[in-house]
């Protein structure tokens, strides 16, 4: 038989049930609401078809293809001529993939199960293998790195540990993939997440790898990205039919992912594209590729859909030109609680930056000045003496320091519930906290747990016993505080 004689039967297989109810084969806690019956599914629609026999030619193709860009640049050595904080933005964007990837099969199994069409949960499944295929890349391709440099062993243990980046990171995943029903995951990975996010950091990111000739990393994102863009489609059908029966939950769940992700992304995304990328290579501002790669397409589907911006859209704007830059600082500040390194970025970053971030980089330009005068009163390699040493708050909804705001304006903001006071770092993630109090509530930030005697209150032990770090993997300044730049002060 010719394909079309057989595919639009096949992918829409289905029976009907006879001896258990349709909300017993389909709970509402699995499936999610509003519970439908199944008629009002049978239109579900993706763009994109595929059946198993192409699937697995396709999936063949690619990583074939991946597997011949390693065996041309994957060694050690191809790595070890890369820019150093080019390293540290892949040590970073390494350790966050492999296992939220791995988390996202759950999620995807769960669609493959709880889905209300049979078309719905085919695409699911092939979505489930791609996401194990995302797990294995990143870990099979950094395993080569780790016997040259242990905080590559970071790509695979971060989310085992206590570290407070892995705290917020599941805090997040364990929601996005592992909790959420078929149709909040629907909305909150594949359209917002996946469809709404992965973009900036894949494709932009990879354009900026090709620039600085890190191959191996460009291959890799792009051949993930072409995953992404087939599945990603099964949100938009979702969020149709939710807009359809309960305009008011699809825009409740597209507000809380929205702000969700972008705090997520600001960090991993917007560390890499103004800090770590050297500025020989950067072609945009982080700023920039979020307008062109999210925002930009994300109003327009909004409108698509007849749903509204967020409200909290002008605070998003204005966390555009503030929000990575005070989150950079702050883990500069405390760079030995993570397990990559950092740069100061030298005059001529930050001349960069405030032309990129006109209305904001003038209230951050200080703090470097400062953490440049702390280095040139220092011995090189002496990172703690320009350090903090306090240990920081963490936002009770999203677990990041409490870095929302601006330099002269601290957004933070507490709650106080059932004899327990919550803080949080902007209005949104209270909000969010607000909406679903009994999902939220029971969790504990870093500093809940030092105050209850989980973690030590002491910032080095903290960061060795708690945080899964050791000297050698901890974060130091990348160039030990010694730039070219920065005229050191004899003494
Ligand atoms: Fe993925
Ligand atoms: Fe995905
Ligand atoms: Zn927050």
């Amino acid at each position: 038989m010719k394909r079309e004689d057989w595919s639009e039967f096949a992918r829409k297989l289905d029976w009907e049930l006879s001896y258990v109810s349709e909300k017993d084969a389909f709970p509402e806690v699995q499936s999610g609401r509003p519970w439908l019956p199944g008629t009002a599914w049978t239109n579900w629609d993706e763009p994109f078809r595929t059946n198993y026999g192409e699937y697995v030619a396709q999936q063949h193709a690619k990583e074939a293809s991946v597997e011949a860009v390693r065996a041309a640049v994957g060694r050690l050595e191809a790595y070890q001529r890369l820019p150093t904080s080019w390293l540290d933005g892949l040590k970073l964007h390494a350790a966050m993939l492999p296992l939220a990837e791995f988390a996202a099969v759950v999620g995807n199994l769960r669609a493959a199960r709880f889905g209300r069409d049979s078309a719905w949960r085919s695409t699911a499944v092939f979505a489930a293998l791609d996401e194990m295929r995302h797990t294995q890349i990143p870990l099979l391709l950094m395993h080569e790195l780790v016997r040259w440099d242990p905080q590559f062993d970071w790509t695979h243990k971060l989310f085992h540990t206590n570290n407070w980046v892995a705290i917020a990171a599941r805090h997040l995943c364990d929601e996005l993939l592992l909790a959420s029903d078929a149709i909040e995951f629907a909305i909150a990975t594949n359209f917002v997440f996946e469809t709404g996010f992965t973009n900036v950091q894949f494709v932009g990111l990879s354009s900026l790898a090709h620039d600085v000739g890190d191959q191996m990393f460009e291959k890799m994102v792009n051949s993930i990205q072409s995953d992404e863009a087939r599945h990603s489609q099964m949100g938009a059908p979702v969020l149709a039919k939710i807009v359809e029966h309960d305009r008011r939950y699809a825009q409740y769940l597209l507000d809380k992912w929205f702000w969700r992700s972008w705090l997520l992304f600001a960090v991993v995304t917007g560390f890499s594209m103004d800090y770590l990328t050297p500025l020989e290579h950067r072609t945009s501002s982080f700023k920039e590729f979020m307008q062109e790669w999210v925002i930009d397409q994300y109003l327009r589907t909004l409108s698509d859909f007849g749903l509204e911006r967020p409200w909290y859209w002008e605070t998003f704007l204005e966390g555009l030109d503030h929000y990575h830059h005070m989150v950079y600082a702050s883990a500069y500040s405390y760079r030995a609680s993570v397990w990559f390194n950092f740069v100061v970025p030298g005059p001529e970053d930050r001349a960069w930056l405030r032309e990129k971030y006109p209305s904001s980089w003038g209230k951050f330009d200080p703090v470097w000045e400062r953490i440049t005068r702390r280095w040139q009163a220092s011995d090189p390699g002496n990172d703690f003496a320009v350090h903090g040493t306090a240990i920081v708050s963490f936002c009770d909804l999203c677990q990041l320091v409490l870095s929302n705001g601006t330099p002269d304006w601290n957004s933070a903001n507490v709650l106080d519930r059932q004899g327990r006071r919550y803080i949080f770092c902007s209005r949104p993630c209270r909000w969010i906290f607000e909406q679903e109090p009994e999902r939220y509530a029971a969790h504990k930030n870093v500093v809940n747990r030092v105050l209850t005697g989980e973690a030590p209150a002491n910032l080095v032990a903290l960061v060795q016993r708690y945080f899964g770090l050791e000297y050698e993997t901890w974060g130091k300044d990348a160039f030990a505080g010694d730039y070219p730049w920065m005229e050191r002060t004899r003494r």
